[in-house]
Order: C-alpha cells, then sequence, then structure tokens
C-alpha cells in the first residue's frame, strides 16, 4: 500500500540561511524557492538521486511551521512523505482503522501539483506524516 519516500521535510527558521548552508557546506542542489499559501510554507527542495528533501519556512499568518519552530526554534524534522497510488483509498481505509487525517479530511494541492494528505502525528509515534499520490 505505501510506496516509496517522495521526501523528508525540514522546517527551518530562515530559509535562504538554509539553502546557502546546504550549498556551500554540502554541496547540495536546490530548486528555487516556491510558495505555497495554501499550506502556509514556502519550501525549497534539495534534489537527491533516491528522494528529496524539502526545507520549510513558514508563509503568512497561522502558518502550521510557525506553530512548528515556537516550539522547535532551531528547526528540526517536521514530516515524511510517502507516496500512495490512491490517496482516497488509502485514507479510507486509515479512518477504517481509527486513523484520523488532519483538516478537513480531502487532499489538498501539494508542492507537485499533487493531491497530498497529512495524517495526524500522534497516531504515528509522534511524527507527521503526508501522504501524496503519484
Ligand atoms: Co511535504
Amino acid at each position: 500500500m505505501l510506496g516509496r519516500v517522495n521526501h523528508i521535510a525540514l522546517a527551518v527558521p530562515d530559509l535562504s540561511a538554509a539553502v546557502e548552508r546546504y550549498r556551500s557546506m554540502l554541496g547540495a542542489l536546490l530548486t528555487e524557492p516556491e510558495a505555497l499559501p495554501e499550506h502556509g510554507v514556502t519550501v525549497v527542495f534539495v534534489t537527491l538521486d533516491n528522494t528529496k528533501v524539502e526545507l520549510l519556512e513558514p508563509l503568512g499568518a497561522g502558518s502550521p511551521v510557525a506553530a512548528f519552530l515556537a516550539k522547535n526554534p532551531a528547526g528540526g524534522m517536521h514530516h515524511i512523505c510517502y507516496e500512495v497510488e490512491d490517496i482516497l483509498a488509502t485514507r479510507d481505509s486509515l479512518v477504517a482503522a481509527g486513523g484520523r487525517v488532519l483538516g478537513d479530511g480531502n487532499p489538498k494541492i501539494g508542492a507537485h501539483g499533487k493531491p497530498v494528505l497529512f495524517l495526524h502525528p500522534k497516531d504515528f509515534f509522534g511524527t507527521l506524516i503526508e501522504l501524496e499520490q503519484v
């Protein structure tokens, strides 16, 4: 049912500083910043051979990443994104098994133009999980 790891997301307090650090210290290949107002974040992806790392900076009032950074001011791991073939079927079986989906329960369009859902971290041992339909 679960596919590949699509990306691992790290919340950072200063996206341009994080981009510079990844470029200068790690020689990382990075995408241009993209604002996603519907998700309350600006994102940059570190492009890797086997997956991606998503650097997240809060965007706008009420950003969920701002709340995370209030608890973790230096930044930290924010979520892991798994690929699924059918996001609605995955959601329905998760909910039937007692799992919780964040928000209104319906997929939103994520950073790659594909439907995404977030699962309640308390159901997964403290880690926020994103599902992306590929
Ligand atoms: Co993500």
